[in-house]
């Protein structure tokens, strides 16, 4: 059915708004029409220890370090359960945020020292980083102006806009840091546009 049995793994990544949920789908969708094993998992969250952890995450107000720590936390969970064992079985795995989003939002948005991050990665994946990484990109403003209005917004999405103005900043800085990895999709381009981008880079991958 497949001409590559191996999985691959793929994050995605962005400031709350960006619109990397509609692409998650259409990513899983693509794979699954070209025969491959799909895993689609989140973070943080993806176990059952990890939704907790998420719940607490996203409501609970914590002391910066404390949030770091459980959201490296989750991941070691997410890693143990979920992606290594699906990679090891062939299929692919496809993640809405992984370790850049803590780089850009406890790192960046936070101000957390990024010794102390690469500190955590080191401890919690030193062998393992997504194959891909897919960062949609927008200005501030038209990320909010996406973002629900008429739902109650988490504790993340409740920050500013210099939070989120660090979060992007250190997202592009990851982006400069491992272009190998790390694809700059710009979101304010219309969804037919991105997937056909999106369908490029696939291929590549393929
Ligand atoms: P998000 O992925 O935006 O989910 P939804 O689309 O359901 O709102 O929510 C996760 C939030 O967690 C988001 O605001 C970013 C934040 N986050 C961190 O601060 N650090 C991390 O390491 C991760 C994985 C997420």
């Amino acid at each position: 059915m497949t001409s590559n049995p191996k999985g691959k793994f793929i994050s995605f990544e962005g400031i709350d708004g960006a619109g990397k949920s509609t692409h998650i789908a259409f990513v899983a969708e693509t794979l699954a029409a070209l025969g491959k094993r799909v895993v689609s998992s989140r973070e943080p969250g993806g176990t059952a220890v990890g939704e907790k952890l998420r719940d607490l995450l996203l409501h609970e107000k914590m002391h910066l370090e404390t949030e770091a720590l459980l959201m490296f936390a989750s991941r070691r969970e997410h890693i143990a359960q979920v992606i290594e064992p699906a990679l090891a079985r062939g299929d692919w795995v496809i993640s809405d945020r992984f370790t850049d989003a803590s780089f850009a939002y406890q790192g960046g948005g936070r101000g957390l020292d990024r010794a102390k991050m690469e500190a955590l990665e080191n401890w919690v994946h030193p062998h393992l980083q997504p194959d891909l990484t897919l960062l949609f990109d927008v200005p501030l403003e038209v990320a909010r102006a996406r973002l629900d209005a008429t739902r109650t917004l988490d504790k993340f999405e409740q920050e500013q806009a210099d939070f989120f103005s660090a979060c992007r900043n250190e997202y592009l800085r990851r982006a400069a840091q491992f272009p190998q990895r790390i694809v700059v999709i710009d979101s304010t381009q219309s969804i037919a546009a991105i997937r056909a981008q999106i369908g490029t880079i696939l291929q590549e991958l393929l």
